[in-house]
């Protein structure tokens, strides 16, 4: 609105109406309007302030902007009085009504003047009259008025609803403005306020949607659109509430505000009033709903829920050891189910196995596939032992789900390593299990040193004699041309314990340094294991062919220093009651503790003997060992071990070398293995021992090379 203050002018106003007054004065009688168009002016009778003259007519328009009303107030007023103001009178006029008829000097009952008061136009317009009659008694002065412009107040004013602002209301100079809460815009009415609700997309399957504000009023001049968009297969309900009101009409339906659903080419509604809609089954997956307001009103508005169910899809049965989740009455459109197995089973499916299936229920009421089975775990056939067996604890040799299995090793000649039951579950994995070893399997090792037959005790030793058979089922003998050659001992099921100067040809006494070509060919000699006589056969003996030749890295050819040595047998031996393997020595057995040698070496008179022979002989103070030796100037090491007597008699001799000699452990009653004949000065003499190789000293490397456990 121009708001330009008007030009405080009041003389040029009067200029102009004085001549605008003078050029009527001439007719007397209707004159023209004087037009006042400024924010204030002065209105006098004509010749004031002296007498006006009889029978004359001036007529004001008083125009000011809009928002602004016209008060005018009367500084003099001198006017001659009759009844009613029938002769001279000032008339105010708005556009419509006579606001006031004035005359006389002071009010009667029947006649006005202005006196102190204002008279105030309804709207920006007013209109002055002045008449005088024909004849005047006195004289009189007129009038003397002045008219200001002043703002109207619309907000306290405009209580009419129809004009009034919808929130909130300014008033300025010349008018007012509207403004609109937070969240809300003004319409293009500049009245009311309206909300953006034009854009509202819904894609759950369930949800709340309400008119804005809702239950407080909502929003005039508004279009809200609420779209529901599922895949389709879907098909939308509504629930509005109950508490719904919007408003109506008594006879036309819906005209200001009204809320309607469009579902593909069907419609809903439009709705009103303050009856429900209640349900609403759309049958339709893509929805809007339109709600649309005028700019007037104050309801509450409406409130629904939505849900969106499919076709329904044929019940599904579990699988036999199965079971379905979640488990329903019925399952529609997009719900999903697991089938899972009991314990012990699995889902088999176009030949893939797995724990979990899941189907879901598809558009049209299919499910996406067919319900799987559920097989029973399988172990399979369990793997085998190494000289040990499996026997099934269940019917029919079966290998599925809570089958067992037993592991035995062959027995009395093999043991279980570690020292378990060896049976073993087909678990809910499909893996055998046992309650010690879980998945490791155990292994099935040799027995060592517990003959089946033992020495009688009635036959003491004297200066040796000969064994029983298989009292030394460890024994070996190294043959080579149809003679023994030196002894050894069963390790394991293939290996062989023995000297190792048993296996080099003679070195140059010079330079006596084995080097590896001076090892004779495994391929030269023969084992034979189970053997008792010397040179006749035996029902029970085992001819074995070496493969490997392992010479101990310390040892010393000169000095006979870790005079020992390992053969690795090119096929393992079939243990029984006349072969076993010897045990490794424990460390336990005493200083002087007695000890058994064996072998087929020479007799007193070079004589090989018959058969194996054994003599007991204590070992021997390694300090006594060392002395005795100390005048033949030959070193007894730390890796060396004597036995035998001070006056000798009872010794091992040439062709006894690398063979056992044995005790029995105390603790464990197992034959274990302390030495292995190395060297001697002569064979029996008086104040010389027998020396051996001491084979705790070497263990490590034998278990590290032969890689045998018990
Ligand atoms: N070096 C002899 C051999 O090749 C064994 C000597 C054992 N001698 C003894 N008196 N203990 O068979």
């Amino acid at each position: 609105m121009n708001q330009e203050a008007p030009r405080a002018e009041p003389t040029g106003g009067k200029m102009r109406y004085f001549l605008v007054w003078s050029l009527c004065a001439f007719h007397l009688i209707k004159a023209d309007a004087i037009e006042l168009t400024d924010m204030f002016g002065e209105i006098q009778s004509p010749n004031f302030p002296d007498s006006y003259p009889s029978d004359s007519e001036v007529n004001w328009n008083i125009s000011v902007p809009d928002g602004f009303r016209v008060k005018l107030y009367f500084m003099h007023f001198d006017l001659e009085s009759s009844y009613l103001c029938e002769y001279d009178y000032v008339k105010v006029e708005s556009e419509d009504q006579v606001l006031a008829t004035f005359c006389g000097r002071e009010a009667t009952d029947t006649e006005q003047t202005p006196g102190q008061q204002s008279i105030i136009s309804p709207g920006s317009y007013m209109s002055l009259m002045f008449r005088s009659d024909f004849s005047n008694e006195e004289r009189f002065t007129g009038f003397d008025a002045h008219y200001t412009a002043v703002d109207i107040d619309e907000c306290l004013e405009k209580s009419d609803e129809e004009l009034a602002c919808d929130h909130h209301c300014h008033n300025y100079i010349g008018g007012y403005y509207c403004s609109c809460r937070f969240g809300y815009i003004l319409h293009t009415d500049n009245r009311t306020c309206k909300v953006e609700c034009s854009d509202n997309l819904f894609t759950q399957r369930n949800g709340v949607i309400n008119s804005p504000d809702f239950p407080r009023s909502y929003p005039k001049s508004s279009d809200c659109l609420y779209r529901i968009e599922l895949e389709e297969g879907f098909f939308i309900s509504l629930q509005f509430e109950d508490n719904f009101d919007i408003e109506d009409h008594p006879e036309v339906s819906c005209p200001y505000d009204y809320i309607k659903i469009k579902a593909g080419n069907q419609e809903f509604g439009p709705f009103c009033g303050e009856k429900s809609p209640g349900r609403i089954e759309t049958r339709s997956n893509s929805i809007q709903i339109l709600f649309h307001s005028d700019n007037s009103g104050e309801n509450e508005g409406w409130k629904l829920m939505y849900t969106a169910v499919g076709d329904p899809c044929p019940l599904v049965e579990p699988p036999i050891n199965g079971k379905i989740e979640p488990s329903q009455a019925t399952y529609t459109f997009k719900d999903q189910v697991v089938i899972s197995c009991s314990t012990g089973y699995h889902i088999l499916k176009d030949d893939v196995e797995s724990e979990t299936f899941q189907i879901e229920c598809m558009k049209g009421g299919m499910w996406s596939n067919k319900v799987p089975i559920c097989k029973i775990a399988d172990c399979k056939t369990p793997p085998e032992l190494d000289y040990g067996l499996v026997t099934f604890s269940t019917p029919h040799n079966r290998t599925t789900y809570q089958s067992g299995i037993q592991y035995s090793c062959q027995h009395p000649y093999y043991q279980m390593v570690p020292n378990v039951t060896g049976t073993y579950t087909c678990d809910a994995g499909g893996v055998w299990k046992s309650p010690e070893l879980g998945t490791r399997l155990p292994s099935c090792q040799a027995v060592c040193g517990k003959p089946k037959f033992s020495r009688s005790l009635l036959a003491h030793i004297v200066n040796g004699r000969y064994a029983k058979r298989g009292i030394s089922p460890w024994i070996a003998m190294l043959h080579r041309d149809g003679l023994p050659f030196c002894g050894g001992s069963l390790l394991g099921n293939k290996w062989i314990v023995t000297a190792a100067h048993c296996l080099h040809h003679e070195l140059d006494p010079e330079e006596p340094v084995l080097r590896s070509s001076d090892v004779i060919s495994p391929s030269s000699f023969t084992v034979i294991l189970g053997k008792y006589r010397t040179q006749r056969q035996d029902d029970t003996e085992q001819r074995l062919q070496p493969q490997s030749i392992f010479i101990h890295p310390s040892y010393k050819a000169a000095t006979l220093q870790y005079d020992i040595a390992l053969l690795e047998l090119s096929e393992a031996a079939r243990l029984n009651d006349y072969v076993m393997p010897v045990c490794f020595p424990d460390g336990s057995h005493q200083e002087d503790a007695m000890v058994i040698v064996s072998g087929w070496g020479k007799q007193f008179l070079h004589r090989l003997p018959e058969a194996l022979v054994e003599i007991e002989i204590p070992l021997t103070d390694h300090a006594v060992c060392k002395e005795a030796y100390a005048k033949l100037q030959k070193g007894i090491t730390e890796d060396m071990i004597c036995a035998g007597e001070k006056q000798g008699g009872k010794d091992a001799c040439s062709g006894d070398s690398g063979g056992p000699m044995v005790t029995l452990g105390n603790q464990t009653g197992q034959w274990q293995l302390i030495g292995t004949v190395s060297w001697g000065d002569g064979c029996g003499l008086n104040d010389r021992y027998g020396v051996y190789s001491n084979v705790l000293l070497s263990l490590p490397w034998i278990k590290q090379v032969t890689g045998v456990q018990y």
